[in-house]
């Protein structure tokens, strides 16, 4: 049963076919939003759009959007049909952190995905938002931005970059009447991560992290941990010293 008026009438997802990403289509959908699902192949969602209209009764439209392509994303905004009230970035490239230190197209394509595509499309999204003085944007960060480790620092640096850049944003976006919310989640059982083995206890479902990080933005948190647990892990962590971190193969 979908919501007479939703939190957010019209809800855009970056990153659409992401396991994370699908499981919040599916909970926007249900309180009866308006989707836009933007994915960089977007034939891959005209399934997806079809069932959650048949389930649910509302618009999906589809959009084609490859966040390394910087010069398509001013095209890319001036095609939405509206301004939407809630714009989600999901998308996110973990890559290969050994192949990532002897080949820079690694290194630059985890950067390029993470951070530099984000602020490209985000910057332009923020901005026509603050044009109306109204909307909320909201990122998927990590974790791993919170303290550099020799597993994933090239992915860990562009999620720190991330996480500084939403801080700023939101700082600018609260003068013009944007609400940017930071989401920082642990381990999510998707195929990002499906070559690790995470402890069961602090790994979330995609539906379960979707959950949380829906009630995160509507109760418009700035930053707010996905996971159970993962506050007290990172403070711990980041409490380390770096003369006895170094030492540690995180
Ligand atoms: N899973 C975890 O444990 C975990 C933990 C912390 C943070 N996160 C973050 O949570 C978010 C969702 O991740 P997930 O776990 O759902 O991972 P996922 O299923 O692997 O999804 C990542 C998505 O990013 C998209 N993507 C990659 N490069 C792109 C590009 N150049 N342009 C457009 N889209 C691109 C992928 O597109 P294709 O479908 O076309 O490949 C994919 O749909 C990401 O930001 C991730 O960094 C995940």
């Amino acid at each position: 049963m979908v919501k007479n008026s939703p939190d957010f009438p019209c809800v855009l997802i970056l990153g659409a076919l992401s396991d994370v990403a699908l499981a919040l289509a599916e909970v926007y959908a249900s309180e009866g939003s308006r989707l836009v699902l933007a994915a960089r192949r977007p034939e891959r969602l005209e399934r997806i759009a079809k069932d959650l209209n048949l389930r649910f009764g509302v618009t999906v439209e589809i959009k084609e959007l490859d966040v390394r392509d910087f010069a398509s994303h001013g095209a890319f905004v001036e095609s939405l049909s509206e301004i939407p009230d809630l714009v989600v970035a999901a998308f996110g490239y973990l890559g290969d952190q050994q192949k990532a230190l002897d080949d820079f197209e690694e290194a630059r394509q985890i950067l390029e995905v993470n951070f530099v595509g984000a602020v490209s499309v985000l910057n332009r999204l923020a901005l026509r938002m603050a044009s109306q003085r109204q909307g909320v944007v909201a990122a998927l960060a990590s974790v791993a931005g919170l303290r550099g480790r020799m597993s994933n620092f090239h992915y860990g640096s562009a999620k720190a970059g991330l996480i500084a850049y939403l801080s700023g944003l939101r700082n600018w976006g609260w003068h013009h009447g944007v609400h940017v919310c930071t989401l920082i989640p642990g381990f999510i059982r998707t195929r990002m991560i499906a070559h690790m083995h995470t402890p069961g206890f602090l790994t979330l479902t995609p539906e379960q992290a979707a959950k949380r990080i829906a009630k995160a933005i509507r109760k418009r948190r700035n930053q707010a941990y996905i996971g159970p647990i993962w506050w007290w892990m990172m403070a711990v962590i980041r409490a380390i010293p770096e003369p006895l971190f170094k030492r540690l193969r995180l």
